[in-house]
């Protein structure tokens, strides 16, 4: 099979692919909070890998009572879409054998990425975080803040000063991810990054959990304002973005995402935390 960043490869898209495609289950991913299905999806000779998360399977959450965590993922995904960046793979709502989930393209990450990690103490993310001694993240890094890394020691936690991840900030910051953890990054053997698990997104509180706090308070890049202003555009009721976003989230929360756009233009800088201590997911890995 295709490495499945390359997919499609005729005139089918990924997200086509996804949608139509006969969807077989042939797995469970064991550590996952929620069902999360291994599958292969198959359409006119094209098939491809992909996760499959029935709304049945999912855990409800307090703070998330409107909606279902597949259509905030899938919101997502076409947020990441219209910024131009591809951060998030495709991923679409539909029927499955399970009732109406989620469906996203499988990633294929590196391999060295949680082997090594688990080796050395690394946080992992194939190179993309690290524990640092001292108080300075060092040339190529970016300081994120002190961690506990437990007898009585701190060490400085740490994420690379790279361009994806810059931008997975940018858009994590706009979608107000509650959960942008070590696992949830997948570098790809072809120089990809890809950021999943976007369940917990789109609240109208403040729920922004990353680990990605590196630039706070540095200026967006040019770059970043011209997806954000493209971005802005889209979102402009009537437009077909929108009109697609108001089916998987509420008025309220669509508005709030206005705003979180609108905010960053204004600003002109990446989001800083909001208290004293920025704001990290637990476990952090
Ligand atoms: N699109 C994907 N490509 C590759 N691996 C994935 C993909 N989606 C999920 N996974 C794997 O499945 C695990 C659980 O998925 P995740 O989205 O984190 O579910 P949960 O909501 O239960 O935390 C991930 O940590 C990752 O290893
Ligand atoms: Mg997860």
């Amino acid at each position: 099979m295709p490495a499945p960043e390359r997919i499609p490869t005729g005139s089918l898209t990924a997200v086509e692919l996804l949608a139509k495609g006969e969807l077989t289950v042939r797995g469970r991913i064991r550590e996952a909070s929620n069902a999360v299905l291994y599958c292969t999806v198959a359409y006119e000779g094209e098939s491809a890998r992909c996760v499959y998360k029935p709304v049945a399977g999912e855990r409800p959450l307090w703070d998330f009572p409107d909606g279902t965590l597949a259509q905030r993922e899938v919101a997502a995904y076409e947020v990441g879409a219209a910024l131009g960046w591809d951060l998030v793979p495709p991923t679409v709502l539909r029927d499955g054998p399970y009732g109406e989930g989620m469906v996203q393209l499988w990633i294929e990450p590196l391999a060295e990425s949680t082997a090594d990690a688990a080796q050395d103490g690394d946080p992992g993310a194939g190179g993309l975080l690290a524990l640092v001694d001292g108080e300075e993240p060092g040339e190529g890094w970016k300081a994120v803040g002190l961690a506990d890394v437990g007898e009585g020691r701190t060490a400085l936690l740490v994420h690379a000063d790279d361009e994806r991840l810059r931008r997975l900030a940018v858009l994590d910051a706009v979608i107000n991810n509650g959960d942008r953890k070590g696992g949830h990054l997948l570098p790809t053997e072809g120089g990809r990054l890809y950021g999943i698990d976007h369940g917990v997104t789109f609240n109208v509180d403040d729920k922004l959990r990353t680990l990605l706090w590196g630039w706070a308070g540095e200026p967006l890049t040019e770059e970043a304002v011209a997806a954000l202003t493209r971005l802005a555009a889209a979102l402009a009721p009537g437009e077909p973005l929108a009109t697609r976003l108001a089916e998987l989230i509420t008025a309220a929360e669509l508005d709030a995402l206005r705003g979180r756009v609108a905010g960053l233009l204004s600003d002109g800088v990446h989001r800083s935390p909001s208290g004293e201590w920025p704001p990290i997911p637990w476990p952090p890995v």
